[in-house]
């Protein structure tokens, strides 16, 4: 076995340029490298690596990874294989080692820990069912509670006897270790080795795979002395902060609805879960920790709070409520009428009015904090700016652009501030979260420079106010083409040329056609964006990038960006009310409108070219016409390139005003 010290080397050690460059013949693009990609067939690069970041991803396939991953696509290679081929090329020693026998008992403690768990957790259901005393007490108690027998039976839940040692005798029977026992907190430590779970209902607790990590028991009568929840204690097998109750019955559901209930008790799962919502877990009884949140990313990024109404636990919760955001979870909140909790409401209520009742109440998480801290500010004009401040930092968090607007609005209203306010505080978050990361890229990659370059935009200049109308007309549709790569970058666009298929992302296909005419934009604002955007690392999130543009230092680019992604502006409506034509699908309009934009602006481009050397012509043969005869000559031969470098305009502009009219005829 290869140590992880050593796998760690090799991760740091390798340079994902050099590796790839291996294979890719790379070109510079910005702080990425870009170059045609390895694992499927295109004519046009949008295979992109950072350097930055030691990964690669394909606009086009999607594949992407790191050094190792790369080697292990590329030349079909094993982990390890990969991990020895690249500490041969970085001159590293590989470590290696065998599982030592505490390693391997250890692996063998553990699955001995499950089979004991399993055991139990039937024993426990055997007891429910089959006892007297079982059904007497507790079989009764659940089905009281409206829980129905195939609930009882999906949820595994059963019965711990009163007795002070029966649970121990069964397991003494079998043959299992006290020790392990003891481990898995069934019975005590103390000498007598009593059962720990006594007289008590009891709910396994099931990983994601379903095989039982521990138990919660809850009394049955409530005594003196006695919690009305007794856990199982942390061990190798149960990691209390990666687990959510529930999420072995409901992953299903929380994929095919896209969104996952979060509760609090064991009980308010169950009888959700009966009533039709079984996308619903619970952090039972402790805060919910980030490993819980990355647990239900890896189903949906949409979760929704379920509160009973007690303004502490409200308020305890808003701490754990900015890691969901920071980690692009979408978090929303259904407040509980007083005195009702999900278990009490969901018992209650029939499936369709719940649905209803969930849908309707579900308020944005932030929207509803904004609510309840402006309530307890209390009009206080010192909280009230706290409150600000609190609320631009979690507003700061949220990723998505889109949805950030609306909810500035939605918060600036229920504030009682004004938009602009809360927009200033949330930019200066932002940029200053994108200088630190860019700080600490600085001091990480080896080559810091493409990102200072970045920043050293030159100051940028707004053109004079008096304009003809012809200037701003060339002004539009440059910052249309800018607002369309700026709204729609990341959108894959596919081509087909010469029977060759190929997809590159919108903002690659902007950089590349203007590229490829060596096209500068005249207008100083629209090239800083191309210029800003070229350098920009494609393998952020785009509404990541969009975040940067937010926080640009030049306050132009800011308020265009803003403007932007503001201003709710589609596709289909632009192209409608340009061309009176009915749209079609949105990628292919997406195309044509890019195609159309580029093009528009590529033509006042080169008819600027045209004029200037018209004017050239002008000057050139009236010269031409007073000069003396022995530089004539020379003067004519100018002349005749200028015509030449006319025409060669002309007849692009020609093409790009037949591929213009088939743009929009097509
Ligand atoms: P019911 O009263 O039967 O509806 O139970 P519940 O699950 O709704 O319990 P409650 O709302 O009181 O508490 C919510 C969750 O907090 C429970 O499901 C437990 O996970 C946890 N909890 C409650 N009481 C205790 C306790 O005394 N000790 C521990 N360790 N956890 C508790
Ligand atoms: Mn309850």
């Amino acid at each position: 076995m290869i140590t992880p010290d050593t796998i760690q080397r090799v991760r740091d050690a390798a340079r994902i340029e050099e590796v790839v460059g291996d294979f890719v013949r790379l070109r510079r693009r910005g702080a990425n490298l870009i170059g045609l990609c390895p694992f499927h067939n295109e004519k046009s690069p949008s295979f992109s690596v950072s350097p930055a970041k030691g990964i690669f991803k394909c606009f086009g396939c999607g594949k992407a990874g790191d050094s190792l991953g790369f080697l292990m696509e590329v030349d079909q290679m094993t982990y390890p294989e990969a991990v020895r081929k690249l500490a041969e090329r970085y001159s590293i020693d590989i470590e290696e080692r065998q599982q030592s026998p505490e390693e391997q008992e250890q692996a063998q403690t553990k699955e001995t820990l499950f089979q004991i768990n399993e055991a139990i957790a039937n024993w426990f259901q055997t007891q429910l069912w089959e006892s007297e005393e079982g059904q007497i007490a507790a079989l009764s108690y659940f089905r009281e509670r409206g829980f129905t027998d195939d609930t009882i039976r999906a949820f595994r839940l059963g019965y711990a006897p009163k007795s002070w040692n029966s649970l121990g005798d069964y397991a003494k029977e079998k043959g299992y270790k006290e020790e392990y026992l003891q481990t898995l907190g069934l019975i005590s430590k103390s000498d007598r080795k009593t059962d720990v779970f006594r007289e008590r209902v009891m709910f396994p607790i099931l990983g994601t795979s379903g095989r039982v990590l521990g138990f919660g028991g809850r009394y049955l009568i409530k005594k003196e002395n006695s919690p009305k929840y007794i856990n199982s204690p942390e061990s190798e097998i149960y990691l209390k902060r990666e687990v959510l109750y529930g999420l072995f019955q409901g992953k299903q559901r929380i994929i095919k609805e896209d969104e996952c209930y979060l509760v609090e008790g064991y009980t308010d799962v169950i009888s959700l879960f009966q009533a039709g919502i079984q996308n619903v877990v619970s952090s039972s009884g402790t805060s919910l920790t980030s490993e819980q949140i990355r647990l239900i990313r890896r189903f949906t990024k949409k979760v929704t709070l379920l509160y009973d109404g007690d303004a502490a636990g409200i308020n305890a919760s808003f701490r754990g409520i900015d890691m969901l955001l920071e980690e692009g979870m979408e978090v929303r909140v259904v407040l509980f009428p007083d005195g009702d909790d999900p278990d009490s409401f969901a018992r209650k209520t029939d499936t369709e009015a719940l649905k209803t009742f969930l849908k309707n109440q579900a308020q944005n998480f932030l929207a509803f904090k904004a609510h309840i801290l402006m309530a307890e500010a209390n009009n206080d004009p010192l909280k009230k700016a706290e409150v600000l401040r609190q609320m631009a930092d979690s507003l700061a968090l949220i990723r998505d652009n889109f949805s950030r607007i609306t909810l500035i609005q939605d918060c600036s209203q229920r504030m009682e501030v004004p938009e602009e306010m809360l927009v200033s505080e949330i930019n200066r978050r932002i940029r200053k979260r994108v200088s630190e990361r860019n700080q600490a890229e600085h001091s990480q990659s080896a080559e810091p420079k493409e990102s200072a370059e970045a920043g050293d935009n030159p100051e940028l200049s707004l053109p004079e106010p008096a304009q003809s109308h012809k200037e701003i007309q060339r002004e539009t549709a440059q910052l249309d083409l800018i607002r369309l790569t700026v709204l729609y970058g990341d959108r894959l666009l596919h081509f087909s040329e010469n029977e060759q298929d190929f997809t590159i992302n919108a903002l690659t296909y902007v950089l590349d056609e203007l590229d490829k005419d060596n096209i500068q934009l005249p207008n100083p604002l629209a090239q800083a964006f191309i210029e800003t955007l070229d350098s920009l690392d494609q393998e952020e999130r785009w509404s990541e990038i969009q975040a940067v543009l937010i926080g640009h230092e030049k306050s132009e680019i800011q308020h265009k960006v803003l403007d932007f992604l503001q201003s709710p502006y589609h596709l289909s409506q632009y192209w409608e009310e340009r061309h009176n034509i009915l749209t079609e699908r949105e990628d292919t309009l997406l195309k044509k409108t890019l195609a159309h934009s580029i093009l528009s602006v590529k033509m006042n481009v080169l008819l600027d070219r045209s004029d200037a050397l018209r004017e050239n012509l002008k000057d050139l043969q009236i010269k031409q016409r007073e000069a003396e005869s022995n530089v004539q000559e020379e003067l004519q031969l100018k002349s005749i390139e200028t015509l030449a470098e006319l025409s060669k305009i002309q007849k692009l502009i020609q093409r790009f005003a037949t591929e213009l009219s088939r743009v929009i005829i097509r």
